[in-house]
Formats: C-alpha cells, sequence, structure tokens
C-alpha cells in the first residue's frame, strides 16, 4: 500500500509540474547557456550576487588578479564637504533660475558661483568597493600566466561558478557562491596538495573616491591607505573586519570551518591574510559584509544550498521562452535571453532601481536614473517575477516626499519625480537631470501593470496617492498656450534623446503622448475607486498640443529644424517610435503617419551611434506592427553586442555593461512572446517553433 501511495504522489506532482510549466525542459535549456571561461576579463566579471549585493571574479573564482568589485545596495560614501567659503553645506547650494512661461523657476543646475558643493552634490554619496578576495599564494608573485589549465565554469541553473586550474602541477579548485539571504560570499577552496604556509585567501580595502563619474572596471581608490581604517577582531572560527571611511562604517565577517589563522602582516595597509591550519587540503569559508554586525549565516554548504534552491525556483517560477536553438539567429537571442536573466537577478533586483551598470562597476557614481527605472523594471511585470519587481518598485513611495518638495519649490502642484538618485532620493544638480521629464509617467505604467495581474483594493490604495501626486505635477506642468489653446509641454525641457536646446523644446512627441496615457490611468485609477477624478486631469489630457508632424512624418518635437539631417538629432534613442509599440496606441495616432516615421528613421538614422534600449525600443515597434522578422533583427542588430559573458555593451568602454539592453530586451522579448491587448503573442519569424510559458500581456 505504502508504495502504490508513494507512486501515485509522484505521479501527481509530475503532473501539476508540467501544467504549470507547459512541458518546456527550463533547466536543460538554461544549462545550455552555462559559461565556460579560461581567462580572465578586466571588464566583464563573472559574478554571483543576490540582486542586493554582487561579487565579481576573475578566473581563480575570487579577485585574486583583478580587483573586480563587491557592490551593494547599501554600501555609500561621502567625500568631505568643501571647505569653499559660503559652500560648505547642500543647504548652501541654490541652484538657477531659468524663464519659464514668463516666470523663474528654479532649478537643481551647476551653478558657477557655487561650483564646488555643486559637484560634491553631483558626486556624492557614491557607492563603495566594499573590498578585494583573492587567493594568496604563501607569498610568492604568482601571475594569471602562471597558471595552467584553467576552467572556469558559471552554473546559471545552481548560481555557482567552479574554477579549477595547476599551480607547478597541483590542481586548485576554488568553488564560489552567493547567499540569497545575506549579503555573504560562500567559498570552498581545495588543493591537491597541503595548503599550509603556500595557499590561502587575502582580504584588502579601498578608500572611497568620488573622482571619477565612471569608476570602471574598478572602483575605489587603493593607494590612499591613511584615509580610512580596518580594525581585526579574532572569535571562535572566525574574525571580524570593521571597516571605518569617515562617517561610512561596514563589517565583514569572516567564518571558517576547520582551524585557520587571520593577521594583518603590514599595519601601514589594510590587507589581510587568512591560512587554513596543518596539513588541510580543503577549506571552506563565508564572508558576510553588512552595515551593522551580522548573524551567524552557517556553512559555506548551508549557504550554497540556500543559494542553489533560490535559483532553482527563480529559474522555475514566472515566465519562460524556448526558441529553436537550431538556428543560429534564435541560439543567438536565447543565449541574451537566459544571461540577461541571470545577469538582472544578480545586478538589477535590489532595493532601489539598478544603475545602468548595475553591481558591475560605477557610473554616474553609483546613482541610479529615475527615467530608467521604467527599462530595469517593467520587464519584471511581463515575465511574472514579481517578488523581484516588489523589492525596489517602493521607491516612489520612499522617494515621495522629496518629489512633492521639489514641485512646490518650484511652483507647481503635487509630486515631480527626480532624476539621477542617491539612496536618500535627492536628485544630482545638472541640466539634463533638472530638465528631463519622461520618467514622470512610469509609475502609472507599472500601476496598470500591478492591477492587470492584481486587481485588488489593497492595488488600488498602494498606488493611489502616487498617481494622484504625480498627476497633479502632471496636469499643473502641462501649460497652457493661449493662442493655440493647448497644453504645450516645455519649454524649457529635454525630451528622451537629450539632444536639444532646452529653451527650445516644446511638444515632444513622445512625451505628449505619455502624458496623456499616464494622465489616462490616474484618472482610471480614480474611477475604480468610485472617486471623483480631478477634472483638470481629464482636461489637459484632451487638450494636449497634438503630435508635431512634418512632411508626413512625426518629429522628435514641434518646430524642430532639419531633423533628419542633421546628425545629432537624427541618432541618439529613438524616442519618438515609443508612441506605437513601447506604449499602447493613443487615440490620436495616425498609423499611416508612424508606418512613414518607422520608414523614415529606419532610412535617416545613424544607427552605429545606437546603444542599450534602443534596440528593444525598435524591435517592441516593429513587432506591434506584426513584423516579427523585424523585430528580431533589431534584438541582433550588430551595434547591440552582448559579449561572452552576457554582458550588454554600453555606448563606451567606461560605461560598459548598460543594463537598460539586458532590461529592455526582456521586455521586447516578454511582449513577443506574451502579446499585448487585442494580440495574441508569440510574434517571432516565420518558420520558428517558439514554446512560451507563464507571460502576462502587456498594454
Ligand atoms: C580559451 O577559450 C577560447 C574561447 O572559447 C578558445 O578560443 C581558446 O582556445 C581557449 N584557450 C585554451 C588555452 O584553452
Ligand atoms: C552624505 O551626506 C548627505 C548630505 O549631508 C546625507 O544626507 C547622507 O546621508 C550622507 N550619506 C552617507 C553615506 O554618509
Ligand atoms: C559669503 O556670503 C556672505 C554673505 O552671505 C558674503 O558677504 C560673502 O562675500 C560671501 N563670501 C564669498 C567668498 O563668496
Ligand atoms: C536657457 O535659458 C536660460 C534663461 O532662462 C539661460 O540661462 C540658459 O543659458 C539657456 N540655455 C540655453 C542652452 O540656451
Ligand atoms: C610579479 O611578477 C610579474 C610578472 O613576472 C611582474 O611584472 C611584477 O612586477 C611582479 N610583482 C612583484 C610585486 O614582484
Ligand atoms: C614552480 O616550481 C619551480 C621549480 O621547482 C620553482 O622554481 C618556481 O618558483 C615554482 N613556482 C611557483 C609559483 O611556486
Ligand atoms: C595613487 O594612485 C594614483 C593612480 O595610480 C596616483 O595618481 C596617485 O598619485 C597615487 N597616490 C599616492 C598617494 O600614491
Ligand atoms: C585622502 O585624504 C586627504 C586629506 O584629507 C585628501 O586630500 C585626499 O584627497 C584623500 N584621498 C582620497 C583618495 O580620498
Ligand atoms: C503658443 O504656441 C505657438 C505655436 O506653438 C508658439 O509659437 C507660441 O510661442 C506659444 N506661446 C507661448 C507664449 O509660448
Ligand atoms: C529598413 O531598411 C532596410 C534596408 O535599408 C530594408 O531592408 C527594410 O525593409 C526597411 N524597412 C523597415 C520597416 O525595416
Ligand atoms: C554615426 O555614429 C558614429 C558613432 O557615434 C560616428 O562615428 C559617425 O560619425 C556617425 N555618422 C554620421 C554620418 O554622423
Amino acid at each position: 500500500m505504502a508504495h502504490s501511495w508513494a507512486v501515485s504522489t509522484s505521479l501527481f506532482f509530475l503532473v501539476s509540474l508540467v501544467q504549470a510549466h507547459g512541458g518546456i525542459d527550463r533547466e536543460s535549456i538554461v544549462r545550455q547557456f552555462n559559461l565556460r571561461l579560461n581567462q580572465s576579463n578586466p571588464y566583464s566579471p563573472v559574478q554571483v550576487g543576490n540582486g542586493n549585493f554582487a561579487f565579481g571574479t576573475d578566473i581563480t573564482g575570487l579577485q585574486t588578479f583583478l580587483p573586480h568589485n563587491i557592490l551593494s545596495s547599501w554600501g555609500w560614501h561621502n567625500s568631505s564637504l568643501p571647505s569653499t567659503p559660503n559652500q560648505t553645506s547642500i543647504t548652501d547650494f541654490t541652484g538657477l533660475d531659468w524663464w519659464t512661461h514668463g516666470r523663474l523657476v528654479n532649478y537643481a543646475q551647476p551653478n558657477p558661483a557655487e561650483k564646488d558643493i555643486g559637484q560634491w552634490m553631483i558626486a556624492n554619496p557614491h557607492r563603495i568597493n566594499l573590498g578585494r578576495i583573492g587567493l594568496w599564494f604563501g607569498g610568492r608573485n604568482v601571475t594569471e600566466e602562471a597558471l595552467s589549465q584553467k576552467i572556469q565554469v558559471l552554473d546559471l541553473y545552481e548560481g555557482v561558478i567552479s574554477s579549477s586550474f595547476s599551480l607547478n602541477g597541483t590542481t586548485i579548485q576554488v568553488q564560489t557562491v552567493c547567499s540569497s539571504e545575506t549579503d555573504t560570499i560562500a567559498v570552498h577552496i581545495k588543493s591537491g596538495l597541503s595548503m599550509t604556509g603556500n595557499l590561502g585567501v587575502f582580504f584588502d580595502f579601498p578608500s572611497g573616491s568620488g573622482k571619477n563619474k565612471f569608476d570602471a572596471p574598478f572602483v575605489g581608490v587603493w593607494n590612499a591607505t591613511s584615509n580610512h581604517t580596518t580594525t581585526l577582531k579574532k572569535k571562535r572560527g572566525g574574525a571580524s573586519i570593521t571597516h571605518v571611511l569617515d562617517a561610512t562604517t561596514y563589517i565583514v565577517d569572516v567564518a571558517w570551518e576547520a582551524g585557520a589563522h587571520i593577521h594583518r602582516p603590514d599595519q601601514g595597509t589594510h590587507r589581510y591574510i587568512l591560512q587554513p591550519g596543518k596539513g588541510a587540503k580543503s577549506f571552506s569559508f563565508t564572508a558576510t559584509f553588512a552595515p551593522q554586525p551580522p548573524r551567524n549565516v552557517g556553512t559555506f554548504e548551508a549557504v550554497k544550498n540556500k543559494a542553489t534552491g533560490w535559483w532553482d525556483d527563480y529559474w522555475s517560477s514566472g515566465a519562460f521562452i524556448s526558441l529553436p536553438l537550431v538556428k543560429p539567429p534564435a541560439k543567438e537571442l536565447q543565449r541574451r535571453i537566459i544571461l540577461s536573466q541571470y545577469l538582472l537577478a544578480v545586478n538589477g533586483a535590489g532595493k532601489d532601481p539598478a544603475q545602468e551598470s548595475g553591481l558591475v562597476n560605477n557610473g554616474w557614481y553609483g546613482k541610479n536614473h529615475a527615467e530608467m527605472y521604467f527599462w530595469h523594471l517593467a520587464h519584471w511585470t511581463i515575465w511574472d517575477k514579481w517578488s523581484l519587481y516588489d523589492r525596489s518598485i517602493g521607491v516612489y513611495d520612499r522617494f515621495l516626499p522629496s518629489s512633492f518638495e521639489r514641485a512646490k519649490k518650484q511652483g507647481y502642484q503635487g509630486a515631480r519625480i527626480g532624476k539621477m538618485s542617491d539612496p536618500s532620493g535627492r536628485s544630482a544638480p545638472g541640466e539634463i537631470n533638472s530638465l528631463l521629464i519622461w520618467q514622470q509617467p512610469h509609475p502609472m505604467y507599472f500601476a496598470e501593470m500591478e492591477y492587470r495581474r492584481f486587481p485588488t483594493k489593497k492595488t488600488l490604495e498602494k498606488w493611489d496617492h502616487i498617481l494622484t501626486g504625480v498627476a497633479d505635477f502632471m496636469a499643473s506642468y502641462a501649460w497652457f498656450n493661449d493662442t493655440t489653446k493647448v497644453y504645450d509641454l516645455g519649454p524649457p525641457l529635454y525630451p528622451v534623446s537629450e539632444n536639444t536646446n532646452p529653451n527650445a523644446t516644446v511638444n515632444p512627441t513622445f512625451e505628449l503622448a505619455y502624458w496623456r496615457f499616464g494622465l489616462d490611468i490616474a484618472s482610471q485609477w480614480k474611477s475604480r475607486q468610485k472617486k471623483p477624478v480631478p477634472t483638470q486631469w481629464r482636461f489637459v489630457k484632451e487638450n494636449m498640443a497634438p503630435f508635431p508632424v512634418e512632411n508626413g512624418v512625426y518629429v522628435l518635437y514641434e518646430g524642430v529644424r532639419d531633423m533628419w539631417t542633421t546628425p545629432e538629432l537624427s541618432e541618439d534613442h529613438p524616442g519618438l517610435l515609443g508612441i506605437y509599440g513601447w506604449l499602447p496606441p493613443d487615440s490620436r495616432l495616425n498609423l499611416a503617419t508612424f508606418k512613414a516615421t518607422v520608414e523614415k528613421v529606419n532610412q535617416s538614422w545613424n544607427f552605429t551611434a545606437s546603444y542599450g534600449w534602443d534596440f528593444p525600443l525598435l524591435a517592441m515597434t516593429a513587432a506591434r506592427l506584426g513584423d516579427g522578422e523585424k523585430a528580431v533583427e533589431w534584438l541582433l542588430d550588430p551595434n547591440n553586442q552582448f559579449d561572452a559573458v552576457g554582458m550588454p555593451v554600453g555606448g563606451a568602454r567606461v560605461a560598459t555593461p548598460y543594463f537598460p539592453a539586458s532590461a529592455g530586451l526582456l521586455l521586447a522579448v516578454g511582449m513577443m512572446a506574451g502579446g499585448w491587448d487585442g494580440l495574441e503573442g508569440p510574434i517571432f519569424p516565420k518558420g520558428w517553433d517558439v514554446e512560451v510559458e507563464g507571460f502576462s500581456k502587456a498594454m
């Protein structure tokens, strides 16, 4: 009896699994794209991480030869404030007043008279590299070239890096894994010979810098050793190292299983050596980074078991797509999809939305950009990965007080969302930072996607005050033009493409459509709650300026001169195409005009200069027009590269990786797989046998 019971339950289990997953063998597809490498790469570390914390490795599975970074959502540092008279506090920063529809509006822009404090506010706080952990070869100067038989495998399905190499005939194996619960690296080292005296681990710590906007590939300053302190405290089976950089303090709690010894050979440095005890041929340790003394995280095995369980769950829940791997373009697209999924769970699922370079290196001092929240987060909603989305979507609520303050200071109603943000929500001074507007309707997009999946009172209440604040700002920002009797956006403003004269930029096509979309969702939100819709929201939406058309095509903004023949205006983001594809169709959209615009962009744009989310945007446009071939062609455009470890190549070496490209790829693929209102997916090239499961429809 017991036997047949076991059989029937396992049959039941199998059947329910198949139903849940529609039968795609996810594990085998994921594992086909495991990384297999044989050398280090300074720009593309192999990483383990948990979304809030990531550890970049060289060929040894640690940071032995290259000081790859350890970045987190919580590790930030302020340099000392300037001592320039009248510029010693951020309250001394006053920005600039610009004429805005007949009145002076204050913008957080660099003011030459307060250059030092302005620059300090741009560069501070900056995200810090928490340290470096590498192999120590008993004081021998070993270089990567001295190693042979180097093999490094990242098992994507388990989130484990296994590195193996030989040094003078002795094989050394290292396993590296990151905890899914704490900011812990767990490491297991195995050697063909006793490690005693000739193999161990070193820890080192840089100071923060704030000197480089793009601190890449390696973050921090390693030779300013007297600007910061580290203190070692030994305990049973471990030690903690406290690192103090000015007002920033954090702890690295190191725990090992067998006997070992840790010490700092040179008090003038921050380098510590951990040596396994007598005769050891294998050695495991964990290193937990935290702002407060962390609790015990358990052994290497315990951390590894939980982490591999987390990754299994990550791959087996939510949506999945299987492309026909016998076709080379499909295989390359599948590779990008799988590696992007891995890298975004490591780099783009933290407490705050990711910086463009995730947790790989620092761009823009480690800060994130509110207009990019859309690209970083929207894909989770389509792929049904809500728990990862939920980690950071609270940013709109957290930053709401500063958004209200910003609008009020400028004489607008409601809440104006900032731009280049640190964890406090302060937006860094900048001309573009203060004049960009397309970040404002993002919360409407997110709220609506959430409501479509969770149509509950709780969802309505969660977003109501946010949408109200933002819609109030949007309605009060739009300016009623007495001559034309329509609402204008700008001047001054910067459109998505950031490449125009802000004082001449009025009524950019994409922003007009997005404003109408946002005000419409905010109004529906009120109706759903049986609350009155502020009349101004609907009035502004209905009376927004028309989309600017010249010679039968939509243009960047109203009155733009020589758009198609001026190089700066026909490169950068082709944002205007976002009105059909990225956004659902506006009732004012003229499809013939739009198709002519697509053709014009196709002929005139300088795609050599395109990068990041431009290609996903183009793919979404092509897909919405029903052209699956073209959509895939855009995603695989020669200018849109993903390197051997899946890192999306940015517009410049220092701005690589550029994760909006990965997140945008998943959004575009998710829309092509799941379709949108009025159209079922999948939309892929004819003859492609595509299997999809679990995608949510886009709007
Ligand atoms: C290292 O890997 C590259 C890329 O797969 C390959 O071309 C090369 O032959 C490998 N080198 C060695 C020494 O195995
Ligand atoms: C940096 O300074 C700002 C302004 O004084 C403060 O709000 C913030 O908390 C500080 N951050 C860190 C990490 O010290
Ligand atoms: C600082 O401000 C005071 C008054 O606000 C002014 O008199 C003084 O000239 C300023 N100093 C500098 C160096 O700008
Ligand atoms: C825009 O106008 C402001 C004055 O309102 C001026 O200070 C600024 O230099 C102008 N910017 C450009 C790029 O013309
Ligand atoms: C270690 O060896 C490399 C290559 O032989 C050499 O370039 C480097 O200067 C050496 N470093 C030290 C600290 O001796
Ligand atoms: C490898 O072995 C050779 C010969 O015994 C020795 O000269 C060399 O120093 C060793 N290299 C390392 C890195 O230990
Ligand atoms: C630290 O290194 C940087 C870059 O290599 C160099 O410019 C600087 O002079 C060094 N500082 C010290 C104190 O050695
Ligand atoms: C180290 O501190 C000194 C003195 O405060 C300062 O001049 C220098 O810029 C600091 N170096 C770094 C890398 O922050
Ligand atoms: C009203 O709109 C017209 C046409 O777009 C424009 O030329 C004019 O400058 C606008 N009026 C003001 C005061 O901005
Ligand atoms: C874009 O241009 C290419 C070649 O220049 C052409 O093959 C394609 O049909 C054009 N149209 C679209 C909508 O991509
Ligand atoms: C296109 O963009 C590339 C990369 O920015 C640039 O080198 C090239 O000059 C541009 N071509 C034209 C025609 O503007």
